[in-house]
């Protein structure tokens, strides 16, 4: 099969969205974002993600909120979309404590409205970002795709396996080609201001003190965002198939080492708050990616400490 060369990219003004919409420019494909700007954080944060995109003849930005199916399905046919990367979500784990029905409807809802217009559209495949949350709370690893993944410790994990089982149904219905992306913690330029080392980066530069819940020793499996597109991108042009694979970087950093880092980095010292572990953050996140190098030869390159310096040069570039 040919690779998808007019690509859908739902939730393309985030974080990973806009990183992938370069890529994919950058690879010479047609892109079609489709974003509804939510409040989540700073729309003017979410434009200039798009910024270098939006400079380019091939990208087209299309404001709708992937529950509409009317807007989909526009976006859809309009653009002839043999291709469709499905990112937006509601993300964060807290905050889809506090507003877990309407998490629910956006992801699982919106993915299945995403699922339904691609078929309807002929689109042979959908990419989707499914989450190292639906591992649920455990502390050994690493964590391979065919372990068991039925006790989710949020609302916003309950929601991402929830979309992988819906995608299944669409796939064994409809023959449609699914990738579920189990991602890790994903980091670098853009990284989201709510995730932890861009929230502690900002708040250090700022010479506050930064809130750590527990002890500092939960594990989180890091994966730089270049790396993770570059195995996006291959899901995509990967045969359809069904498949649910994880995308980390393959080894596991504490939280204080994280913050060791970002301190040699950004040559501050951090004032940390200490304060209780939080109802629905897990302990460790340490992902197996055997499956994902043997399927796509997916292979995380930027060591943890690269990464960082990335992510530091970039934050100073903005701000
Ligand atoms: N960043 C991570 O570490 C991480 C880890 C696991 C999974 N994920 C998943 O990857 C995806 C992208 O995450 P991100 O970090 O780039 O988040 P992000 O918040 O930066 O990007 C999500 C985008 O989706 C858009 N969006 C939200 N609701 C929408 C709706 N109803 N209709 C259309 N657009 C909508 C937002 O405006 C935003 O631009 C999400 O599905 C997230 O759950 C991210």
């Amino acid at each position: 099969m040919s690779r998808p060369e007019r690509i859908l990219v739902t939730g393309a003004a985030g974080f990973i969205g806009s990183t992938l919409t370069e890529q994919l420019l950058d690879e010479g494909r047609r892109v079609v974002g489709f974003d509804s700007f939510d409040d989540f954080y700073a729309e003017e944060e979410k434009l200039r993600n798009l910024e270098a995109a939006s400079r380019r003849a091939e990208f087209r930005l299309v404001r709708g909120d992937i529950r509409d199916a009317a807007a989909v399905s526009k976006a859809l046919a309009e653009h002839r979309i043999d291709g469709v990367v499905h990112l937006a979500a509601l993300a964060g784990v807290r905050p889809s404590l506090e507003r877990p029905a309407l998490y629910a409807d956006v992801n699982v809802n919106g993915t299945s409205v995403v699922l339904e217009q691609s078929v309807r559209h002929g689109s042979p495949k959908v990419v989707m970002a499914s989450s190292s949350s639906v591992y649920g709370e455990r502390s050994d690893g690493p964590f391979r795709e065919d372990d068991r993944v039925d006790r989710p410790i949020s609302p916003y994990a309950a929601t991402k396996k929830a979309c992988e089982l819906v995608a299944h149904g669409f796939h064994h219905a409809h023959g449609i080609g699914v990738v579920c992306a189990r991602i890790f913690t994903a980091y670098g330029p853009r990284q989201r201001p709510d995730l932890a080392i861009r929230k502690f980066a900002d708040r250090m530069r700022r010479g506050e003190s930064i809130p750590v819940f527990g002890d500092g020793s939960a594990q989180r499996d890091f994966t730089y965002v270049s790396d993770l597109v570059a195995g996006l991108v291959a899901a995509l042009d990967a045969e359809p198939a069904f498949r649910v694979l994880n995308f980390g970087g393959g080894r596991t950093v504490s939280v204080l080492e994280m913050i060791r880092t970002l301190e040699r980095e950004l040559a501050v010292s951090a004032r940390i708050d200490w304060l209780p572990r939080q109802t629905g953050d897990v302990t460790k996140t340490w992902a197996d990616i055997s499956l994902a190098r043997e399927t796509l030869g997916y292979s995380p390159a930027t060591p943890f400490e690269e990464g960082i310096a990335r992510f530091a040069a970039w934050l100073r570039s903005v701000r």
